[in-house]
């Protein structure tokens, strides 16, 4: 008799309820292959939870590091020149710098940050995330490209967000194209019928839909991302058995796909409806409040 043959193995999950520095301050250093983080849109009022939060330019070992072992003087210098151009900007990064900076530190040898950003703040947090972390660490900028909801007649309707990436080590960074869901070809019949059949591999520009307003990935928690974005990023960044951290979690898209492509994931979110949503997505999880 034969064995049967083994089901797919699923990840575990860890899910953290609070602020996420606090939280992300205890994790071990290197100890995560790949952090996608999906932060909140810049609202232009952040400055009472920034301030609340943020460290002090120089405070926590971590932003030592950075900055003496990346380009601190320039990046000392960028970040003044943003703040005096534009004060919105200056809260929004005061909130988000501290947080980039243990992203840094948690990510191993061999891993990759994923971060979603906004079309408005991606330029400003490119300049700086290069001066933080070097210009030669980062590796793409993704533009993820819906067509949904109003159009504006007054300019070019803005339908898209940009997912900055950056590796922890040139040299040793994991990525596995091979692993990746493919995608259509935009001609077909300009390419054999065998590579039309296998599709093509994605590039820099994604076209995938929004989280469709029916069907069983929507768990109603408003800012959710499509599982088909996180499942691309998972699957070319990560191996099965790496940990993979995601501490702007929301509904739990990183943990739910990463689990099921046999990762096991840490997530953190602040919010009592985001933990709750992703109990319910994720029975298997661990919960830490
Ligand atoms: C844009 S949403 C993430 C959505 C997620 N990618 C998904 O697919 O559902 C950002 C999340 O960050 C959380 N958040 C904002 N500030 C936080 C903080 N300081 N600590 C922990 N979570 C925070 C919010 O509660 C929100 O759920």
């Amino acid at each position: 008799m034969t064995a049967p043959e083994p089901g797919p193995v699923t990840g575990s999950v860890e899910i953290h309820h609070g602020d996420n520095l606090t939280i992300i301050r205890g994790f071990a250093d290197a100890s995560f292959t790949l952090v996608y983080l999906d932060p909140p849109f810049n609202t232009g009022r952040m400055r009472e939870r920034s301030v609340e939060t943020a460290s002090a330019p120089g405070s926590s070992p971590a932003a030592a590091v950075v900055r003496r072992g990346f380009h601190g003087r320039d990046y000392e210098r960028l970040r003044g020149d943003l703040r005096a151009y534009d004060d919105r900007f200056d809260d929004y990064w005061a909130f988000l710098e501290p947080r980039l900076e243990e992203a840094w530190r948690l990510l191993a040898d061999d891993g990759t940050l994923y971060l979603h950003l906004d079309y408005r703040e991606a330029h400003y947090a490119k300049v700086l995330l290069d001066a933080l972390f070097g210009r030669d660490h980062f590796l793409n900028e993704l533009i993820w490209a819906y067509d949904y909801g109003a159009k504006t007649r007054r300019r070019w309707p803005t339908k898209h967000d940009t997912i900055l990436v950056y590796v922890k080590d040139p040299e040793k960074y994991w990525f596995d194209s091979d692993a990746v869901d493919r995608e259509p070809y935009m001609a077909p019949g300009l390419v054999t019928p065998e590579k039309a059949e296998r599709g093509k591999l994605p590039t820099d520009v994604w076209w995938h839909t929004i989280v469709p307003t029916t069907g069983r990935e929507k768990t109603g928690y408003p800012t959710q991302k499509p599982e088909g974005i996180l499942r691309r990023i998972v699957q070319a960044s990560s191996r099965p058995g790496d940990r993979v951290l995601d501490f702007f979690a929301g509904s739990g898209t990183t943990g739910a796909v990463a689990s099921a492509l046999g990762r096991d994931a840490v997530l953190v979110d602040e919010n009592p409806e985001a933990v709750a949503v992703m109990k319910a997505r994720m029975p298997h999880a661990t919960v830490t409040d």
